[in-house]
């Protein structure tokens, strides 16, 4: 008798939005086999989801999607019935430095991925579910009004959203040359524990509580949409089980802050947790040279999803942010590891013996 009802894949999930959706599905849904495939690169970290060692429906697999032999053998290995696709390069600011990467990992490695699946599943597609997951930015930059419905034109403008957008061309071409079932969605951008301190909050959060300078890009007037990371692991579990194969559905927060009030609100919250004078963070702000390309202005029409499934988003802002600086506060020794590399030393010692 098959042990569990379903075995997913679910790539990129030691990373930042990864590691929330596999502690969602591993505890809600113990009659599947959920496996993690991680190449655990720079921004790949078991530690993220310690706390899913040894679960009886959890297995963690290092590679790499960009190696088709080893997903070949992989996917005959496991016989998934659903991949969930984190795997990413996923910061802007790199892709500007080595665009290549972006260009192996996200569409090379998509197609490869796609590949495996088409190849695994070839004698009946019905029931399975190639996800991939994507991003608002693949649709370029906004005026001062409007938003990204799911009919707006592609228009990137970095390395990176050209790579994600190229992977979401190849994933609906899979579903309509080859039948793949297959699902997309775009989502703003994601906040919470966890998140490579790279990107804009965790940096700013461990730059104010070490009293460094704030690098804000250009003239701090761009606006992005902001969604808590459980929301976004929420909506990519009602799309999982409900969504319709060869459809694209936005995911976004309703939640549109300039750079520089976002900065602002993150000081002032700051200054009152860490006990500072009221004005002391904002002290730290400098407005350095802008990101090249840098987009003007992202904000999400989800109004598809919430109609279709009745999802929206749970977390509220100033909430959400709050829980998130606490968080990066009380995991100071995760801060200290990932931005030295310690933790790969954790993946090897953890890994030593198995
Ligand atoms: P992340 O950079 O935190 O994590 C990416 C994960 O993918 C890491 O664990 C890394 O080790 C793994 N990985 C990278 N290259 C790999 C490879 N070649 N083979 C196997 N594993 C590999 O990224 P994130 O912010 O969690 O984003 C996850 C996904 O969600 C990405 O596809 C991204 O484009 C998308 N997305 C992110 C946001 C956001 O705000 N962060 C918003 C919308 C969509
Ligand atoms: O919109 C979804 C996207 O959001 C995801 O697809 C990406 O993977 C994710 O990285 C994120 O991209 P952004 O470029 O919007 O995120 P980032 O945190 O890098 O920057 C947010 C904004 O802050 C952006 O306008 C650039 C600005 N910024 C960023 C950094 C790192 C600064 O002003 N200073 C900084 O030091």
């Amino acid at each position: 008798m098959k042990k569990f009802d379903k075995t997913i894949l679910v790539t990129g999930g030691a990373g930042f939005i990864g590691s929330h959706v596999l502690r969602l599905f591993v505890n809600k849904y113990p009659q599947y086999q959920i496996v993690n495939l991680d190449a655990l690169t720079y921004a790949g970290n078991l530690e993220n989801i310690k706390d899913l060692e040894g679960k009886d429906n959890y297995v963690f697999e290092k590679g790499d999607i960009r190696d088709k032999n080893f997903l070949k053998n992989f996917f005959e290995k496991y016989n998934f019935d659903g991949v969930i696709h984190l795997a990413a390069e996923s910061h802007v600011d790199r892709s500007i430095e080595n665009p290549l990467a972006f260009v192996e990992t996200n569409v090379i490695g998509t197609v490869n991925l796609l590949n495996a699946a088409k190849e695994a599943w070839k004698d009946n597609f019905k029931d399975k579910l190639f996800y991939h997951i994507s991003t608002d930015e693949v649709y370029g930059s906004l005026g001062k009004t409007g938003l990204f419905t799911e009919e707006t034109p592609y228009d990137p403008h970095s390395p990176y959203s050209a790579s994600k957008a190229a992977s979401d061309h190849f994933v609906r071409s899979y579903h309509d040359t080859y039948g793949l079932p297959a699902l997309i969605s775009n989502c703003s951008n994601n906040y919470g524990p966890n998140q490579f301190p790279e990107k804009l909050i965790p940096l700013f959060v461990h730059n104010i509580k070490n009293n460094k300078e704030l690098p804000v890009y250009g003239d701090g007037q761009y606006t992005r949409d902001w969604l808590y990371v459980i929301d976004h692991a929420r909506a990519i579990d009602m799309l999982f089980h409900q969504g319709k194969p060869g459809d694209t559905y936005n995911i976004g927060g309703f939640n549109e802050f300039t750079n520089i009030d976002l900065v602002h609100l993150l000081c002032d919250l700051m200054d009152k947790k860490l006990g500072r004078e009221e004005g002391s963070s904002r002290k730290l702000i400098r407005f350095v040279k802008d990101r090249p390309g840098h987009d003007k202005r992202y904000a999400i029409d989800a109004s598809k999803i919430n109609r279709e499934l009745g999802w929206k988003p749970s977390v509220d802002f100033e909430e959400g942010l709050s829980r998130t600086i606490d968080w990066y506060l009380e995991n100071e020794e995760w801060l200290n590891r990932v931005t030295s590399g310690e933790y790969q030393k954790y993946y090897e010692q953890m890994y030593k013996d198995r």
